[in-house]
């Protein structure tokens, strides 16, 4: 059966949801390990709860990414895994890392990308009056926050909001949204080309 690997950088909450959602549906694949790049990612115990094996690859002990990407590499090859999930991992990827794990590395955003790449997301898009915000999975390419597009989850930015609310109703369609689009991926159910990927059997790529 075909492997994955999670990795965190912290809460680990789109990891959790992709373990349970593994676990409920029975999948033909295994969750081979969760790696974090921090020792007190919060993840790591649920991880750890569910027999799950765990890695930390600690970035201060690395001078550069390049140091750095290259163990994390080398943690991530030792359990072989088809597909490389990154779910709230903070660090920015080397190209050879990229380039390494091409197709099959995916990443979850907090943005309707190609708006808002990199940080703080939701603020920014509270401050330019977006009505609209959302998640985006993507594969992950040497292009930052700017791969092939798996799905998009859609959500109404509404007048109270601060970035607290904002966040926990993205969330909320992250948890649905990335399971599926990891089992799309390892069913190679997608057919990629170029930017432009859709389901081979019309499932919506749009979470709403
Ligand atoms: C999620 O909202 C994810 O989209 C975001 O961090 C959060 C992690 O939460 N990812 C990024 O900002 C990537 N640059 P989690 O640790 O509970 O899954």
């Amino acid at each position: 059966s075909k492997k994955v690997v999670i990795l965190i950088s912290g809460r680990g909450s789109n990891m959790e949801a992709i373990v349970r959602c593994a676990q409920r549906e029975k999948w033909p694949a295994q969750i081979a390990a969760v790696i974090s790049n921090r020792p007190d990612a919060a993840g790591l115990h649920f991880a750890q709860r569910e027999g799950i094996q765990t890695a930390v690859v600690d970035h201060k002990a690395f001078e550069g990414r390049e140091p750095f990407d290259a163990a994390l590499m080398q943690a991530i090859d030792a359990f072989d895994p088809d597909v490389v999930v990154l779910a709230g991992f903070m660090r920015i990827l080397t190209t050879e890392f990229t380039a390494h794990y091409a197709g099959r590395l995916v990443n979850i955003h907090p943005s309707l990308l190609p708006s808002f790449p990199g940080l703080h997301t939701h603020q920014r898009a509270l401050e330019m009056g977006c009505k609209l915000a959302g998640a985006t999975v993507h594969l992950v390419t040497a292009d930052l926050d700017h791969g092939p597009i798996l799905a998009q989850a859609l959500v109404p930015v509404l007048p109270d909001d601060d970035e607290a609310r904002l966040s926990a109703r993205v969330l909320a369609l992250e948890h649905q949204m990335y399971p599926r689009a990891v089992r799309w991926l390892l069913e190679d159910q997608l057919q990629i080309d170029g930017l432009v990927v859709r389901h081979r059997t019309g499932e919506s790529q749009l979470f709403v």
